[in-house]
């Protein structure tokens, strides 16, 4: 059997690392048009930081994972095609804003049409509105010249998170796959099983049929930003009347139906999928007229974006209502620690909403470069998945710096903003970078992965995302 995976993104990469890894009965080729991107793969620095990867890879590779541009040889041979190309947030035209642009699938779909020579699975790996399967079918119909040549489509959404990988694609929840209900179908359906009973549980790889699998996706992402939306908007009211919510996420998460997991309070969810999922889902309900049903959904992205702006007005006020010419040290750019995956991150907002009042900004970062950063606090709203689009940079981009560790990117700053929950942070000589900071020095922990008790000893002035607040903070905020 040969796998194809068109898109050697975060999402296609791993995955078929890990399948070629537990399937050495299989041949995987991961094909894509970014050359570099397919160099990179294929040498010592992998394109995408992620834990465990480079193990999984170096097994694999050459022995039956392979990387290549020749992107229609590869698909030709295929009997499985999974598709894993972006599906960016449209930025013009009907749906701007919220519908998911499928150029690059439509594509990817009539690329695979006219080389087939043989039938074949085809398979949705990246997020796609519901019943994009359908649209796909027909473009692969109509467009191949062999009437001989069966394509069948299964939806096998990805639930792997960034930073956790391999240890989700190793041990996932549920592996789920959805298939239309007819004989061919099902079929399609056991065959693609088959590969992941190679090392999954059979009780854990759940079908259902294309639609259900495709909203599940949808929904599985909204719910889930819909936990950090609830417990953010909790924390705001805890910093207005002195609760604090890490109690109070510990006191509702033993409750085991509503359980432990993604309730820490956040500067805000980022990421490629969470924003974009969502908006999705408030497209897809608007076009069918259930107006309640988005504005339900879209108020977990509006939560979002208050959280992020509340976090900036929050350093500004403690700041004695000034930050024009400050130096503001900011540890932690990416979405989330463990991985250098900037999209979406809270602190894109963040910096552009402290650079739009004028302060100095100090970046810091384990994994994101310096390129990436001011890429990212260059383009507009939206264009991170639009490969063709490039910064322009702005006056004021020059009020940035990038470090290369966080104590040259506090010395002298006004204050520190911890934006990523990177472990690192927590064990920094706070006492030494104390010593060498503007006073009074302000810590904003946007993340709560500090010990403020130990901070405030040192003489910091802390603001924790809905924490009691400091004596002198609660004068600046009333
Ligand atoms: C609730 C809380 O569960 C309980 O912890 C608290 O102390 C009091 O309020 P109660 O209102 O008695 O308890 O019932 P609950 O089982 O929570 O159901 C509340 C409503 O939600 C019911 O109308 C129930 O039918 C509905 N429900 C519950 C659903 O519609 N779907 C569900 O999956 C669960
Ligand atoms: C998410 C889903 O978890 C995954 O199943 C899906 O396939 C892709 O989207 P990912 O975006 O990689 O994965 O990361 P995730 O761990 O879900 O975190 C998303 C964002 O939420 C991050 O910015 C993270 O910092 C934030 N977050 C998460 C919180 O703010 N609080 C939490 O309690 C959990
Ligand atoms: P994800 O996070 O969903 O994996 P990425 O943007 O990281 O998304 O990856 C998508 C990849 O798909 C990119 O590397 C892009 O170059 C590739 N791609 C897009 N369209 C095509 C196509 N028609 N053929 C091959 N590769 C494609």
């Amino acid at each position: 059997m040969k796998i194809v995976c068109i898109g050697a993104g975060y999402v296609g990469g791993p995955t078929m690392a890990m399948i070629a890894y537990k399937c050495p009965d299989i041949t995987v080729v991961v094909v894509d048009i970014n050359a570099a991107r397919i160099a990179a793969w294929n040498s010592d620095e992998l394109p995408i930081y992620e834990p465990g990867l480079d193990d999984v890879v170096k097994e694999a590779r050459d022995r039956n994972l392979f990387f290549s541009t020749d992107t229609h040889k590869h698909v030709a041979e295929g009997d499985i095609i999974f598709v894993s190309v972006n599906t960016p947030t449209k930025t013009r035209g009907v749906g701007a804003g919220k519908a998911a642009d499928l150029t690059y699938w439509e594509g990817a779909a009539r690329m695979i049409a006219s080389v087939s020579t043989s039938s074949k699975i085809v398979v949705e790996k990246s997020t796609v509105p519901v019943k994009t399967a359908e649209a796909i079918e027909k473009v692969l119909r109509r467009n191949c010249a062999d009437p001989n040549v069966h394509f069948e489509i299964l939806s096998n959404p990805e639930f792997l998170a960034e930073g956790t990988a391999i240890e989700d694609l190793e041990r996932p929840d549920r592996v789920l796959i959805g298939g239309k209900e007819t004989e061919s179908g099902q079929r399609a359906i056991e065959v693609l099983k088959s590969v992941y009973a190679h090392w999954i549980p059979e009780e854990r790889i759940l079908c259902a049929n294309l639609w259900s699998a495709e909203l599940s996706k949808l929904t599985a992402n909204a719910m889930l930003a819909q936990r950090i939306s609830s417990i953010n908007s909790i924390s705001a009211l805890c910093e207005s009347t002195g609760a604090d919510v890490q109690q109070v996420a510990r006191c509702i998460g033993t409750d085991s139906r509503i359980g432990p997991k993604f309730l820490n309070a956040s500067v805000g969810f980022g990421g490629s999928c969470f924003q974009k999922d969502i908006l999705n889902l408030v497209y897809i309900c608007e076009t069918v007229g259930l107006k309640q049903v988005a504005d339900y959904w879209h108020s977990v992205v509006l939560i979002n974006d208050y959280q992020k702006q509340r976090f900036v007005e929050r350093m500004i006020e403690a700041m004695f209502n000034t930050i024009s010419g400050k130096k503001i040290a900011v540890l932690g750019f990416a979405f989330k620690k463990d991985t250098g995956d900037t999209r979406e991150t809270p602190a894109i907002d963040v910096c552009k909403g402290l650079m739009s009042d004028n302060a100095k900004i100090n970046i810091y970062d384990p994994k994101v470069t310096e390129a990436q950063i001011h890429n990212d606090l260059s383009l507009d709203k939206f264009m991170w998945d639009h490969p063709s689009a490039s910064g322009t940079k702005s006056p004021r981009q020059n009020s940035v710096s990038c470090f290369k560790d966080a104590y040259s990117a506090c010395a002298d700053a006004h204050a520190i903003a911890v934006l990523t929950e990177w472990d690192e942070f927590k064990t920094l000589d706070y006492e030494k970078i104390y010593a060498k900071m503007t006073k009074p020095a302000f810590v904003f922990d946007g993340r709560n992965i500090l010990d403020h008790v130990k901070l405030r000893e040192i003489g910091f002035v802390v603001y924790a995302l809905g924490k009691p607040l400091d004596p002198f903070l609660q004068r600046a905020y009333n």
